[in-house]
């Protein structure tokens, strides 16, 4: 299993009284998946919608009630449940666990815990129209915020009660990515740092429906983008349209072309702390873009290509440049001579060489097998690894880099 922010850690989630209650045997279950150990917590109003059985079965592990507030072990469990945690998250959260959390109320198991506990509280609204907007409400709200609470969600949509509003719990994915960001703000060896992903490849217009791109996916990008989420960073995302939906938490810059990306980057760059260019960018570009689309009846258009910038060359070139400059070198032969002219040539801290040639790395696969190259001379070549690997390897790269 891919090790993650989320492996081995303790997660508590409890669960309130609410429609959305079914959702949250989904995220338990993610989170068990991604090597988490997680401990649930019922409040009663959410016994009628699902049961503990429910969670037993998906974590694996016994799931909590009030019967236990009252049970022979309370006087262990009603502090030492949010003791042992790395995050509390709450998910559906109801309108009313909201106004006890806010006032510090504790008259059943999951808000004694939630009183006790001093991790990262992470909570996933859930109401009918008009109580999320209520007066009440939102001063709940804003005393949680406070006091550092992540509110995530809640989401406009279609309603129990037929009306449409906000009020809908976030998805179980979105949720995992907002925990994701919690624990690596909370204690992530990248927490307080900036740095910049590029990812996708470029697309060079032809005409007004026509461009020249290549066939990367974004995939080590985005997984890039994750695992400098889940050290905490605060990740600006470059990225060229993929089909891929940007990790939760990144702030996503939307780009083109060539000329776009290197626009963006030497904006983002001056108060970065580390760029990773991971983006396939484009050499060469139409040197000229036809107002309107070419025509069949024209005949058959001689294309001329010029030179689109070099960013990584442009960034090497700025006075202000983020302390750790990463690039990529995706080759088809001679992949070590060619990267280390690369690290050279563009003024790298680090170059990730990935054989395209073969089956199994580079573009559109799961997988990647890269080598990394490094400005003093050093080279660790990796097995081959998923990309959230690869992406956690460079990551960790990176971070003693900045150290
Ligand atoms: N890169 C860039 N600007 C470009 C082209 C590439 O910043 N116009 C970056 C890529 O994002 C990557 C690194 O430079 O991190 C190497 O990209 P690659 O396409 O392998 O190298 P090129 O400079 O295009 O060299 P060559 O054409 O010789 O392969």
């Amino acid at each position: 299993m891919n090790m993650t922010v989320l492996t081995g850690k303790h997660i508590l989630l409890g669960v309130t009284g609410s429609i959305a209650a079914y959702k949250a045997a989904d995220l338990a279950s993610k989170l068990t998946q991604a090597g988490a150990q997680v401990d649930v917590i019922l409040t009663a109003a959410a016994e009628k919608f699902v049961t503990p059985l429910t969670f037993q079965s998906v974590t694996g592990r016994r799931a909590f009630t009030d019967a236990d507030l009252w049970g022979g072990e309370a006087h262990i469990l009603h502090v030492g449940l949010g003791h042992s945690t790395d995050l509390l998250v709450i998910a559906p959260c109801t309108a009313d666990t909201m106004a006890k959390l806010a006032h510090g109320l504790a008259d059943n198991l999951l808000t004694v815990t939630a009183l006790a506990a001093t991790c990262p509280l992470v909570i996933a609204p859930a109401m009918d129209g008009g109580m999320f907007d209520a007066p009440a409400t939102q001063a709940n709200l804003a005393t949680l915020v406070a006091r550092g609470a992540h509110i995530v969600g809640p989401a406009e949509g279609h309603l129990a009660s037929g009306l449409l509003g906000k009020g809908r719990m976030l998805e179980p994915a979105e949720v995992l990515g907002h925990i994701r960001v919690a624990l690596g703000k909370a204690g992530g060896k990248l927490a307080g740092r900036k740095i910049i992903v590029t990812a996708g490849g470029t697309q060079e217009p032809l005409d007004p429906v026509r461009v020249l791109t290549n066939h990367s996916s974004g995939k080590q990008g985005y997984a890039l983008a994750q695992a400098a989420i889940d050290l905490g960073a605060d990740v600006c995302l470059i990225s060229t349209p993929t089909a891929l939906s940007a990790p939760v938490g990144v702030r996503l810059v939307p780009v083109r072309t060539a000329e776009e990306m290197k626009a963006a980057v030497l904006a983002e760059a001056v108060d970065a702390d580390a760029l990773i260019m991971a983006a396939a960018v484009a050499d060469f570009r139409p040197k000229r873009v036809a107002a309107d689309k070419m025509k069949k009846r024209d005949g058959i258009p001689q294309i001329e290509l010029e030179a689109a910038p070099d960013i990584l060359k442009a960034v090497a070139g700025q006075t202000e440049r983020p302390s750790v400059v990463v690039g990529f070198a995706a080759e088809s032969r001679d992949l070590l001579d060619n990267a280390s002219e690369k690290l050279k040539s563009k003024k790298l801290d680090l170059i990730v060489a990935n054989d395209i040639s073969a089956v199994d790395a580079g573009f559109g696969v799961e997988t990647n097998r890269v080598t990394l190259l490094f400005a003093d001379g050093r080279k660790e070549s990796l097995p081959l690894m998923g990309k959230g690997e690869v992406a956690e390897v460079i990551l960790q790269t990176v971070t003693s880099l900045l150290e």
